[in-house]
């Protein structure tokens, strides 16, 4: 059975958050907001709940888990050895979605991090997450709230959708603010290594540190399998429909960009497929001649959060469009660009077009 709370995210109802932190501490499982996606909670130290974690979600154990902390005093109990470099990113990011990969501590069970030395571990901005992990007293795990390789979920439908029935509770405050997960950086290595692109950008990253990330392949998000880094090992984001990606060198021509976008989308409506395109604000009038086409709004260029925060809902929604095949539009990889192309590059299972 699973039970489904609805919470005003700025003025939680503190009995339901006292009841599902309840549910944790007995070794249950909880789905509940953070600032990015939603997380599976479990107990870090109860190393059976955190095993139903790996199994309700269908994922392999070697993809280790991020703990979850709410203040820095359960720190202390996740991690070994906290580099200079990780203060001054705490102090700066932390809540916040950044996720730190750094040398663990014995106490984090090694089912947690798939029996690496290293762990995963973040402070949400969100204060239903903090008030859960408060009230339940101990970090907690939380992998995005979806089945394993599908989209990660920003809304507690998108929890429905994947685990309904698999978890105790699951706590609805709506669509989460970012809409992708956490950047996850390693700084056991020099230089530090970009595990995941994400909110906090590579750049800001980089002046912070006052040195260079390495931006491995894998990071935005091109085959390339790392044996150090569990990550680059599995697939992502997964759509109900086959997706196109058309890439450019550079995006100054959008009317270039949406002429791309046309011919691939003419060349499988040709073969009678039914065709979805995935286009921004800026570029979406140009397809107004394809009448068999479905378009797609995803956001503006000029606001990335915005294409950001609704990359996942947009490739979600796909195969409800009764469409067979997308042709996605893509964005420039500065900034904010490289999280949402790593994300579309996975989703497109690397069926990219790359464009002069
Ligand atoms: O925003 C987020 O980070 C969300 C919310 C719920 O906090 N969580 C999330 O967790 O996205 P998950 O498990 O879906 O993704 C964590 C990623 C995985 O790709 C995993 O391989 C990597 O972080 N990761 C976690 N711990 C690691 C470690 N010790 N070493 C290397 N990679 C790690
Ligand atoms: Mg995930």
């Amino acid at each position: 059975m699973t039970e489904v709370f609805k919470v005003d995210p700025l003025n939680p109802d503190i009995r339901v958050i006292e009841k599902c932190a309840e549910i944790l501490r007995s070794g249950g499982l909880v789905a509940f907001p953070t600032e990015t996606v939603y997380g599976l909670g479990a107990s870090m130290f109860n190393p059976q709940a955190v095993r139903k974690v790996f199994e309700i979600k269908e994922r392999p154990f070697g993809n280790p888990l991020i703990v979850h902390i709410s203040g820095l005093e359960q720190f202390s109990s996740v991690v070994a050895e906290v580099p200079e470099q990780a203060w001054r990113l705490i102090k700066a990011m932390w809540p916040g979605p950044l996720t730190l990969v750094l040398r663990k501590s014995h106490r984090v069970p090694d089912i947690v991090t798939g029996g690496l030395p290293k762990v995963g571990v973040r402070m949400p901005a969100h204060p239903v997450a903090i008030k859960l992990i408060e009230l339940t007293s101990v970090p907690l795990v939380a992998p995005s709230a979806n089945l394993s390789g599908r989209s990660s979920p920003t809304t507690a439908e998108h929890v429905i959708q994947d685990l309904y029935g698999r978890v105790d509770a699951i706590i609805d405050t709506g669509e989460t603010l970012l809409g992708i997960e956490s950047t996850v950086v390693d700084l056991t290595t020099t230089p530090p290594i970009l595990i995941r692109a994400g909110p906090v950008l590579v750049e800001t990253l980089e002046s912070m540190l006052n040195t260079k990330v390495k931006v491995p392949a894998h990071a935005r998000g091109l085959r390339q399998e790392d044996r150090e880094v569990p990550r680059s090992k599995y697939t992502h984001y997964k759509p109900g429909t086959p997706l196109v990606l058309v890439e450019m060198n550079n995006y100054s021509n959008l009317l270039r960009l949406a002429k791309e976008v046309s011919k691939v989308a003419q060349h499988y409506l040709n073969k009678g497929y039914r065709v979805g395109v995935i286009a921004s604000k800026e570029t979406q009038h140009y397809y107004s001649r394809l009448s068999r086409v479905k378009l797609i709004t995803i956001g503006s260029r000029k606001k990335l959060y915005e294409v950001a925060k609704n990359v996942f809902k947009v490739l979600r929604s796909l195969n409800s469009l009764n469409i067979d095949v997308a042709i996605c539009e893509g964005f420039d990889e500065r900034g904010l660009g490289l999280a949402i192309m790593s994300r579309l590059r996975e989703a497109s299972r690397q069926n990219i077009i790359k464009v002069g």
